[in-house]
């Protein structure tokens, strides 16, 4: 990828676009290209269309989408599968129209099956049930993965995909109905801790295992794929750290220093009771994650405690930071 490219970070307001263009800023590619949701909707289809043919990137980063827990995800299916089926029908359809020279495609390893072998590898797509509270916006990132495919068979296109585990980071959704199990959880610990609290309830019984990967590790794997590999089937991107949620709860209270009690909420779904991505191929590529869960852990609860101070001064002062 040249340092001139003219480059679309897709989404660039959210936790992984944000930390794009940040890696890409640091690595001497300055000719970003981006547009906020209020500029440019990308389930609006003529709008994307004329954002293509007038900006004509070169590469794209596709990180925009509707993202949310298992919450969100119950709550609005229809938004889930319609929102991302049209945004990544519309990006994909346009950098191809407009010849895109690369597109990089963010999956979900909610895309795998409910009750896949573990760890999963890319293989494993396509051969069983989904989980059903995340299934349309697995359908919707299957059928993002799919397109990719087809559009390279049928225009020799080079549009990639890559299936990363849970993410997080500093820039993370916390506290909010769209926020995933660990952001939630370091707000619940903390809010736990300030208000003395003798008690924190967690969703679900804590038994699942599940994966997470530090976003600036997420943001390194793909410039590293989309300057490197060209395959058109997906490729994972994990840390290859496998933790209950039981355990993960028991870090997060450490780390935010929280003294009560942890209590599971069994009436509440677990969601699959593990995910875990083999991620043999992308090593093999020569990419290995760098932060480890408690630094990344460290780091999230510095960032959350900063839109905390944030967010009480806009309170105070009544003035929104933008
Ligand atoms: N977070 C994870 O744990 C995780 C795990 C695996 C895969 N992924 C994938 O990684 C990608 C990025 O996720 P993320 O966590 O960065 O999500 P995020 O923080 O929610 O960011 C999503 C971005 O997309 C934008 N967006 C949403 N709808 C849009 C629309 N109609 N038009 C234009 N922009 C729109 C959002 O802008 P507004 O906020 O202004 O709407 C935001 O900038 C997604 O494809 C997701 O499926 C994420």
């Amino acid at each position: 990828m040249e340092k001139q490219a003219r480059i679309y970070v897709a989404g660039h307001t959210g936790l992984v676009g944000k930390s794009l263009v940040r890696e890409l800023n640091k690595k001497g590619y300055t000719n970003l290209l981006t547009r906020s949701h209020q500029e440019l909707d990308l389930t609006r289809q003529i709008e994307v269309e004329r954002f293509f043919s007038q900006e004509r990137p070169d590469y794209v980063f596709l990180a925009a989408a509707r993202v949310g827990g298992i919450g969100a995800n119950s709550s609005y299916p229809a938004d889930f599968i319609y929102e991302n089926l049209m945004i990544q029908t519309n990006t994909i359809h346009s950098a191809y129209a407009s010849g895109v020279k690369k597109l990089l495609f963010f999956g979900s390893a909610c895309m795998y099956p409910k009750h896949c072998l573990q760890p999963m590898n890319e293989d494993n797509l396509l051969t069983g049930r989904l989980e059903s509270t995340s299934e349309p916006y697995a359908i919707a990132k299957i059928a993002g993965v799919k397109m990719c495919e087809a559009y390279n068979r049928q225009y020799k296109t080079s549009f990639i995909c890559i299936i990363p585990s849970n993410i997080y980071g500093p820039d993370d959704h916390f506290g909010s109905q769209d926020s995933h199990v660990l952001p939630a959880l370091i707000d619940k610990f903390h809010q736990a801790k300030i208000n003395n609290f003798d008690s924190v309830i967690v969703w679900g019984s804590g038994n699942p295992r599940r994966e997470f990967v530090f976003i600036d590790d997420v943001a390194k794997a793909a410039i590293f794929l989309i300057t490197s590999y060209n395959g058109s089937t997906a490729i994972n991107l994990g840390s290859g750290e496998n933790i209950s949620i039981k355990e993960l709860a028991m870090v997060i209270k450490d780390i935010v220093g929280y003294k009560g009690e942890l209590i599971f909420d069994n009436t509440k779904p677990d969601g699959a009771p593990e995910k875990s991505l083999d991620a043999t191929k992308i090593r093999k590529l020569g990419w290995l994650p760098k932060t480890s869960l408690e630094e990344g852990i460290a780091k999230t609860y510095l960032g959350y405690q900063t839109a905390v101070k944030l967010s009480n001064n806009e309170a105070e002062t009544g003035v929104k930071k933008i």
